[in-house]
């Protein structure tokens, strides 16, 4: 669509992707094509009809909250509505984490719970785990722990939007701080947060029951691939766990020969 409007060298500088999150774009302008920002708007907006807002990313993901920077270039509402799975869920991307891209993970992790399960989601964000898995399988009780306060009162909306108040719980507060005070152990935790759920591996191990599974995401390279359920492995049996690497799986790409990987680990309890 930018062509005649852009040289050959810029067109190949703009990203023919962007994620969109409810009626909000979000693209990466590099900062050389950025004098032709009002031409990739229109083009997007040509696509996009129901488009309220473009987000020019300028910064990356960062901080515990995870989040990047914007400046708008198009419109001003940063808050939506986004559609997953028959679920919505309010979320405004410069105050909280979400990213369309893993909701093919949440369908799958979803499909796995079984009848009456107890499971736990740490790093809850604004629920979309917690609540997929409450409107996709018969759980018995999800329980969504986050340290984002925006996060929280968005997931405690999402929670009513989605009308499963009677299966999940919103817990506000730091995992190492109100996991262990939680009662009782879960048949599933579930670990989205890839930077850091390594230094969390001592919780998880203590919620879990005997034959549970753990879904833990990490970071890593490609080269690394091979050598990750070893040394997962290792990291839990640290903590008195045994875990059986039942799958690995990549679910994204972070960086250039860089991805997130999810293993299903089931457990042991020594
Ligand atoms: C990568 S985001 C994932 C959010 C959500 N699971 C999703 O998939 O949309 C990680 C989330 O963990 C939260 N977080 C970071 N450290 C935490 C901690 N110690 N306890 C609870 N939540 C934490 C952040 O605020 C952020 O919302």
């Amino acid at each position: 669509m930018l062509k005649g409007k852009a040289k050959p060298e810029e067109l190949a500088k703009i990203r023919r992707s962007f994620e969109i999150i409810g009626d909000i774009v979000i693209i990466d302008i590099p900062d050389d094509v950025l004098h032709l920002k009002d031409e990739i708007v229109k083009a997007i907006l040509a696509k996009h009809k129901h488009v309220k807002t473009i987000l020019r990313k300028v910064g990356e993901v960062e901080g515990v909250f995870r989040v990047a920077r914007y400046e708008a270039i198009y419109g001003n509402e940063t808050e939506t509505i986004a559609k997953e799975h028959g679920c919505r869920f309010y979320v405004d991307p410069t105050k909280v984490y979400y990213s369309v891209k893993l909701s093919g993970e949440r369908e799958r992790i979803a499909r796995l719970v079984r009848s009456g399960e107890r499971a736990l989601v740490m790093f809850a964000g604004v629920g979309p785990y917690a609540i997929v898995i409450a409107r996709l399988s018969e759980a018995k009780e999800i329980v969504g722990v986050e340290i984002n306060p925006a996060a929280v009162e968005y997931f405690r909306r999402n929670v009513e939007l989605n009308k499963v108040a009677d299966k999940v719980r919103v817990v506000e507060g730091d995992v190492r701080e109100v996991v262990p005070e939680l009662p009782g152990l879960f048949d599933r935790i579930i670990m989205p947060s890839p930077y850091i759920a390594q230094n969390f591996v001592d919780v998880a191990a203590e919620k879990v029951r005997d034959g549970g599974y753990i879904h833990y995401y990490t970071f890593a390279g490609e080269d690394e691939e091979e050598e990750l359920p070893e040394r997962v492995k290792r990291l839990f049996s640290e903590h008195d766990i045994e875990i059986e690497v039942e799958l690995l799986r990549e679910c994204g790409n972070y960086a250039p020969r860089v991805n997130r990987y999810v293993l299903d680990l089931r457990v042991r309890r020594i």
